[in-house]
């Protein structure tokens, strides 16, 4: 007779399946097969198509869902435009009660939408039932909470309008959630998309909004494929596309959207990094391993695909790995004691396969435990890749498999290095038993979110979303309500075009003849401002300024592609700024301020005599000038995270970080103010900048050399390039060592800037040609500067019981 501990060694698991028999039921009702939903009422594609959603885990058809065409997404946006009006206008409370009410249905049918996410979807049924259907009612219930605060939290902002949502396959209801419940809660109402894999649980919220009464119009479901989503990019009374997929579909919605006024965020794609320090729990590191690579069989957008281990303990936890991966089961999603289940089509595990086959020929060992995994459906094993080199292809490329590459390092700073060779930045996960080594290389891995001693932690309080080509805009809390809000003022402005902005009184006059202009001397051509010195430009070429009266005023250099790129070199070597304390930042930018001061009358005078203003309007724009000089200063040090309440055994840190190096093409007018309310957020967050100043006027910028120079502003931090402003900023929007780009100019202009950004995805902010009031507290200065300025990285700390 077996003892009871060998019995635990030889016993299989039995089958524990989860019946499906209520979701049948619910798609034979619907004879299986299903319209759009559209202003409430379902509806038919107008071209009469559809297509079938196929079971991964069986390769079976589940049901027909309709084709939305170009005339069924202009019914949709239609219909949200219709109930716009009277969903913005109810009282935030009112729409929390809807919010409130979707996520109690939502508990009520949680396993019918579980079960029918793991069909259509193959993932484990423990997956669906215990992680994505609670965080999605989660999700409801937290956005509830930001549609009650917002008549007082959030005063000063309105909603956008109608905002189109397309997501992916991976987590359907989940990203359906991540987008529909911030979108109602700050008052649009949305077109949303499912992926053309997994329409079934949209399908099915479609039917929930009916029972509990959400307005018609307010929430509209179009199903179809990539061509249906472009319609929803495309539509011209879309205001926002907030989008979750592929980097390669977000680099095309950047384009498609570019110059349209149309906000964008792009959750995009990851090749995130799975550090392992030799001090750390080897065993707990193993489980996190599982969750980061074998979660949804690994079509995360954030999986921990490369585990980087310290050298020392490498071979152990190879080890270690290996005998845990001969122990996950994989095979029929519906199984309750299933780890790993089906992969969503068979294309996707054909680029799984290819990718495995590519890593063995450039030299990697691919290892697999000796079970096989099921041959009916989409399966494929848990696949471990050693020997591999940094610049393979599987330790660049997102596989979305359940594939895993191991590489080992020596240092942490090598580590840190390792982590960030690549041009994802979605998050990293870190495993050490010490924590100010963790709190070490945590702020220097550019992730949007940084797990420690944990991996794929989700919560709707914390923001989730990108650095660098993973996109940009947060998910989740008060950081993913800003996607969907604008200031108030915003609403007022538009229509708005051109003209001056500081008031100071007084009608323009010409100013009184200055002896320097009427006769411009060759050693006043201004120079550029490169790495804290004077440089002449690449080209040698000068550009003539005239006054406001027409009169020669001075020189300035004419700086080409060639500057530029010096520019952000020497930004790029400034980066010593982004560590600097806040308070050191806020010192130098109010010795800024006082040496400004300490030349307001000389500045007065220039910009009197420029642009023809009166003497008391030009002293009001230096004056403003120098105290938005000591407002950033005094912001420096102020713009705090958050901690946030995530329900887990740990604090989650908000921290917001600096972009890097941040491009500005400056407003035509007012040339000193515009210059100032735009550089000074940026270098007060600790960001290096490379400014184009107003074309027109820009010997304000010139003048402030000496006051840079002699305020202690590192060199580098602030770039200063005269010139042709558009074209010189196109050459920073495609610059890809370029992090962000701000432009303050014409239509034209902010479109040829949105457009180029999408080669790296920078971060852009840009004016579409309307003007703002400069001297206004809030259009002029405030957070919305400093959000633009930073992003933020959040950042999972095991604290607690
Ligand atoms: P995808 O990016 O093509 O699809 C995502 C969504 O975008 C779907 O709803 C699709 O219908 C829609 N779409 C496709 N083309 C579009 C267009 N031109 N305009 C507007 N919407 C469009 O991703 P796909 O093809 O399903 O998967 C390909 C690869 O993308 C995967 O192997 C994986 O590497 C990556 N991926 C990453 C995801 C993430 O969460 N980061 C999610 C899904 C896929």
């Amino acid at each position: 007779m077996s003892k009871v501990a060998e019995l635990f060694e030889s016993l299989d698991y039995g089958p524990a399946p989860e019946s499906p028999t209520p979701v049948l039921e619910w798609l034979d009702r619907h004879t299986r097969a299903f319209d759009l939903f559209i202003g409430g009422r379902w509806v038919k594609a107008t071209s009469g198509e559809s297509f079938e959603t196929v079971n991964p885990a069986t390769g079976q058809p589940i049901a027909r869902v309709a084709q939305a065409g170009p005339k069924d997404v202009d019914a949709a946006v239609r219909a949200a435009r219709k109930a716009f009006g009277s969903w913005s206008r109810l009282s935030g409370h009112a729409r929390a009660l809807h919010l409130y009410a979707i996520a109690r249905w939502i508990q009520k049918h949680s396993r019918l939408f579980a079960v029918l996410e793991t069909l259509d979807n193959g993932k484990p049924i423990r997956e669906s039932r215990d992680i994505d259907i609670p965080l999605v009612a989660r999700h409801f219930y937290h956005h509830a909470g930001w549609a009650e605060l917002m008549d007082t939290e959030l005063a000063g902002y309105a909603p956008l309008g109608v905002v189109g949502q397309i997501i992916p396959w991976n987590f359907p209801l989940l990203m359906l959630a991540w987008k529909i419940a911030p979108a109602l809660a700050a008052g649009n109402t949305v077109v949303l998309k499912p992926a053309e894999f997994t329409p079934l649980t949209a399908i099915l919220f479609a039917q929930l909004c009916e029972e509990v009464g959400l307005p018609p119009g307010v929430v509209n479901i179009v199903t179809g494929d990539g061509k249906a989503g472009e319609l929803i990019v495309k539509h011209p009374d879309v205001n926002k596309i907030a989008f979750t997929g592929s980097t390669e579909v977000g680099r095309l919605i950047r384009v498609a959207t570019a110059g349209s006024g149309k906000k964008v965020s792009l959750e995009l794609g990851g090749k995130s990094p799975f550090v392992v320090f030799d001090d750390a729990d080897l065993d707990s590191v193993v489980e996190g391993v599982v969750d980061a690579i074998w979660f949804n069989q690994g079509q995360v957008c954030c999986a921990g695909s490369r585990i980087l281990v310290q050298e020392g303990v490498g071979d152990r936890l190879v080890e270690k790995l290996r005998a845990r991966m001969e122990t996950l089961r994989v095979g029929d999603p519906l199984d309750k004691a299933v780890d790993i289940g089906a992969i969503i089509a068979p294309v996707q595990l054909e680029k799984i396969l290819r990718l495995v086959r590519q890593g063995e020929q450039e030299g990697a060992t691919i290892w697999q435990p000796s079970w096989s995994a099921p041959k009916d459906g989409y399966f494929f094993p848990p696949t471990l890749c050693t020997n591999v080199a940094p610049a393979a292809t599987i330790a660049q490329v997102e596989i979305f498999g359940p594939v895993v590459v191991l590489m080992t390092f020596r240092t942490p700073a090598e580590a840190v290095e390792l982590a960030n060779n690549t041009p994802y930045g979605l998050a990293a996960s870190v495993w050490t038993e010490n924590i100010n080594l963790a709190l070490d290389v945590a702020p220097k891995i550019n992730a949007g979110t940084l797990w420690i001693n944990c991996t794929n932690m989700f919560d709707a309080a914390a923001g989730f979303g990108g650095y660098k080509e993973s996109g940009f805009g947060r998910e989740g809390g008060l950081e993913g309500m800003w996607e969907y809000m604008k200031a108030k003022w915003e609403e007022q402005a538009d229509g708005r075009t051109g003209g001056r902005a500081v008031k100071a009184g007084g009608k323009k006059a010409a100013g009184p003849p200055d002896r320097l202009t009427a006769r411009p001397s060759v050693d006043r051509t201004a120079k550029l401002y490169i790495g804290g010195k004077q440089v002449r430009p690449d080209q040698g070429y000068s550009l003539i300024i005239h006054d406001a009266a027409g009169r020669l005023a001075g020189e300035v250099g004419q700086g080409n592609r060639k500057d530029i790129r010096n520019a952000v070199e020497a930004a790029r070597r400034a980066e010593g700024w982004t560590r600097a304390t806040a308070h050191h930042r806020a010192q130098v930018l109010y010795y800024v301020a006082e040496n400004l001061s300490i030349r307001a009358a000389e500045f007065t005078t220039r910009l009197a005599r420029l642009t023809g203003v009166r003497g008391p309007e030009a002293a009001a724009e230096v004056e403003l000038s120098i105290r938005r000089l000591f407002a950033y200063a005094a912001r420096a040090d102020k713009w705090d995270g958050h901690v946030h309440h995530t329900p887990y055994r740990n604090v989650t840190m908000a921290m917001p970080e600096p972009l890097g190096v941040v491009g500005i093409a400056c407003p035509e007018e007012p040339a000193l103010l515009g210059f100032v309310s735009l550089f000074a957020p940026a270098v007060a967050m600790g960001n290096s900048v490379v400014v184009v100043p107003s074309e027109r006027w820009p010997l304000l910028a010139t003048d402030f050399y000496q006051v840079l120079e002699t305020s202690d502003v590192p060199d580098g931090v602030i770039n200063i390039v005269t010139g042709k402003r558009d074209e010189l900023a196109e050459v920073l929007a495609s610059h890809d060592d370029v992090d962000a780009m701000w432009y303050f100019g014409g239509a034209e202009g902010s479109a040829v800037v949105e457009r180029l950004s999408a080669g790296n995805l920078k971060r852009t902010w840009v004016s579409y040609g309307k003007a703002r009031d400069w001297s206004d507290s809030q259009q002029g200065e405030g957070q919305e500067f400093l959000r633009r300025a930073t992003h933020v990285k959040n950042i999972w700390i095991p604290y607690g019981e």
